[in-house]
């Protein structure tokens, strides 16, 4: 159910019906205040403008022909010529009653896209660090909130697995084995690329074998491949752990690295020449592009074939955003990637949409998020000012949560604290940065994100299991909550429109890729349900009627703070 959505068709209904155009938007919308109703509609201004109307008077009009009979108990016009709709709780008991049994709480079916989600994408022979935190966690929330709504969606995991560095590496992974004399295990990668690294600008003949091998890796040769093929499946074993680790969906399958596009960049300079859309200049083959002007106020040269014969970044995303639509069948195609990276995606686009490579009707969306900073506002380093590796912070995350809970649980076993303990842990970072709005910095802090207060991971896992325990001090299993809603009271009624809002808020998860407001949902619910836990009793309600009506009440805001946190990656628990 769709309240919003509902709402909006009746009142457009009535809006017409009095004498509005055809297009006239209702802007019906959650109210901010129960004094107000549910929700109002806020358009009746702008069509009584454009129609030369007294507000006030066309929202008596509206009103006249509004049929909500059965729907709302109650229609205001307030102020100017708002109008504020309440709604009839014989109605709500009736949806709740509709969304508990439904098959997916009740949320509407979609009509089901191909959806592909950029995310993620780490660079191979190197450990996975802060930097792809937010990728990571808000791309995978993206993916299983388009999939549970019923899309398909493909991960794709744009990994850093091209370039001239990969001679470099080869080289040393070969050194590496000739010295140790057979296969060897590579635990460490910084200290692998490190001495790589350093290797090549202290051996000169290392260097030159190094410079050969790329040359040969371009050409296809198979040693080089091979050797290639290592560095890459390494890499990825060691990010799988991290991935499983931190619950993400994505899986050995997913990756779609740069070098998938290789094949198809010769062909697409050769046609964007054709098309009149690169020229050479000054031996490289650029696009320039009238949308971009460089510091002389002249457009834009995007360079996308050096003068060596070398591909770039930008020409992979080009290539990479056609085969999405081509060969992925897209129908939307979403990047999380941060928003250092905007200006590139937009000229790799601006290309794609003018060599006619994605139609417009199929969106490229760039999604884009904000660094991660440290207490101090500067971005987060460690103590000695080095990149924080993904696994340390994942440790200390988890060892923090075990202090914490296990102060809370002195006499829980040590499997079960371990369990708890990974889920708050990790449940923190994650939520940690699910709950700030993505296009900002944000400031990473470990005792805000533990705090058991406030819009956290601790608080929104401790919530889920106190409402669990309703069940187990009623001595009754969910399965077992049986007749109707009925509500009667203001906080009933305040809670049961606040869990029909559920569609409401993952359909704008869903277009904006914005899972804060998703957590802000989740915990305006909790809040909710305390309050009507508080002041409406339920294991000694009045009747049996009253007690099974707010059970299921409590079972509703059970499943949803569940599913909710499933969209978010985010574990629950039973008891903590
Ligand atoms: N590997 C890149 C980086 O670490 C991110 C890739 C994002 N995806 C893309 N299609 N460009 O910066």
């Amino acid at each position: 159910m769709n309240i919003q959505a509902l709402l909006s068709e009746k009142v457009s209904q009535a809006m017409i019906a009095a004498g509005a155009p055809g297009d006239c938007e209702p802007q019906v919308r959650q109210s901010a205040r129960a004094q107000f109703g549910a929700y109002q509609a806020n358009g009746i201004m702008a069509v009584a403008k454009k129609m030369g109307k007294v507000p006030r008077q066309l929202a008596e009009d509206v009103i006249k022909h509004l049929d909500l009979a059965g729907i709302a108990s109650k229609v205001e016009i307030a102020g100017p010529g708002f109008i504020n709709l309440f709604l009839d709780p014989d109605w709500l008991s009736a949806q709740i009653d509709i969304a508990i049994a439904a098959p997916r709480l009740g949320v509407t079916p979609v009509e089901p896209q191909t959806i592909v989600i950029d995310y993620s994408a780490p660079n191979v022979a190197k450990e996975m660090h802060v930097g792809h935190v937010r990728s990571t966690i808000i791309g995978d929330a993206a993916a299983r909130t388009l999939s549970f709504l019923g899309h398909k969606v493909i991960r794709a995991n744009h990994v850093g697995d091209w370039g001239t560095q990969f001679g470099m590496l080869i080289a040393f992974l070969e050194k590496q084995q000739n010295e140790q004399h057979g296969e060897m295990v590579l635990a460490d990668l910084e200290g692998f690329y490190r001495e790589a690294k350093r290797t090549y600008d202290e051996d000169p003949d290392f260097a030159e074998r190094a410079r050969g091998y790329v040359v040969k890796l371009q050409g296809g040769d198979e040693y080089c491949r091979r050797m290639w093929k290592k560095l890459v499946d390494i890499t990825m074993t060691q990010n799988q752990t991290i991935y499983d680790r931190m619950n993400v969906t994505l899986t050995r399958n997913d990756v779609m690295g740069e070098s998938l596009y290789n094949d198809m960049l010769p062909g697409i300079v050769a046609d964007l020449k054709a098309k009149g859309l690169a020229v050479e200049s000054e031996g490289a083959t650029v696009v320039f592009l009238d949308e971009y002007k460089n510091k002389d106020g002249d457009p834009m040269g995007v360079i996308i074939q050096k003068k060596d014969g070398g591909y770039l970044y930008t020409t992979t995303d080009i290539a990479c955003a056609k085969y999405r639509y081509e060969t992925l069948k897209a129908d939307r195609v979403i990047y999380y990637i941060d928003s250092r990276q905007h200006q590139h995606l937009m000229q790799a686009w601006t290309i794609v949409r003018k060599a006619g490579y994605v139609p417009e009707s199929v969106p490229l969306e760039h999604h884009a998020f904000g660094m991660m900073l440290g207490k101090d506002g500067k971005p987060f380093k460690t103590r000695a000012g080095g990149t924080i590796k993904l696994s340390d912070l994942l440790d200390e995350a988890v060892e923090r949560a075990t202090r914490l809970v296990s102060e809370k649980n002195p006499d829980m076993p040590a499997d079960q604290l371990r369990a708890l303990a990974n889920s708050v842990g990790i449940g923190a970072i994650k939520y940690a940065d699910l709950s700030k709005s993505r296009t900002t910095d944000y400031i990473f802090d470990w005792d805000n994100m533990l705090a058991f207060e406030g819009n956290t991971a601790p608080y929104m896992q401790y919530a889920y299991s106190r409402v669990l325990s309703v069940f187990r001090k009623a001595g009754i299993a969910e399965s077992e909550v049986t007749g109707q809603t009925v509500i009667r009271e203001e906080r009933e009624s305040a809670l049961a429109v606040r869990l029909l809002q559920f569609d409401e808020t993952i359909t704008q998860v869903a277009r904006d890729g914005t899972p804060h407001v998703m957590c802000a949902y989740l915990y305006d619910l909790a809040g909710l349900f305390s309050g009507f836990y508080e002041h409406c009793p339920i294991l000694t309600a009045e009747d049996e009627t009253t007690k099974q009506s707010r059970l299921k009440l409590a079972l509703l805001t059970a499943k949803t703070l569940k599913l909710g946190l499933d969209t978010l990656g985010i574990d629950t628990v039973e008891r903590m």
